[in-house]
């Protein structure tokens, strides 16, 4: 067997403290969330982790759709361009609407799908992030819940990949250089 764990050099959080951070956020989310039955809009594939097990953490109820948007094709940086893969199979108008991602780097993906999502109508949109990159910042898009800040480095692991694979680590982490070349 190829150990995925082999590939990385430094975790940056362990599955256990991402779990422990994301109960606190399905808190905030229950109480903020109280009085509605809100539409959880995953972005694929990144956000398949952070949606299955946020909204195991909830306690109320909610229903899932999913988006699948692209800025990144298969390398490291960001294109820059935004295209809608696959669009929403729900009508969000009138919604109570929570925008679930993995990670916000540029925030270029999130900016478009924001604008997008709004000219739709919903009753409430915010967004939750499990890890934000400081340059996302730049981009001003306003996030409700994020789980952690990181540092500007190309990370891997709970649904964030490399080249389509690591998704599937349970934690947080860089990978060491042998496994870009
Ligand atoms: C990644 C990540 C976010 C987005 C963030 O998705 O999952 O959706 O990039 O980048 P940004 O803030 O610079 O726009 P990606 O486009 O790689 O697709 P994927 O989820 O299928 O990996
Ligand atoms: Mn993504
Ligand atoms: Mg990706």
């Amino acid at each position: 067997i190829s150990d995925i764990s082999g590939d990385i050099e430094h975790v940056l959080y362990t599955p256990e403290q991402i779990q422990e951070r994301l109960r606190e956020l399905a808190e905030q989310v229950d109480s903020d969330y109280a009085d509605s039955d809100p539409l959880l809009v995953g972005v694929l594939t990144g956000a398949v982790m952070v949606m299955a097990d946020l909204s195991r953490a909830l306690r109320t109820h909610c229903t899932m759709d999913w988006m699948a948007i692209s800025s990144y094709g298969s390398g490291t940086q960001s294109s820059g361009v935004v295209r809608i893969l696959k669009d929403l199979n729900t009508d969000i108008s009138g919604r109570d609407v929570l925008v679930v991602e993995d990670i916000i780097d540029t925030g270029l993906t999130l900016s478009y799908l924001v604008s997008n999502l709004r000219s739709r109508e919903p009753n409430s949109l915010e967004i939750m992030t499990m890890f934000r990159k400081p340059e996302a910042l730049q981009n001003s898009v306003d996030v409700k819940y994020v789980g952690f800040d990181i540092p500007n480095e190309f990370v891997v692991g709970y649904g964030l990949d490399y080249d389509g694979r690591y998704r599937n680590y349970t934690g947080l982490g860089t990978l060491k250089p042998e496994v870009y070349s």
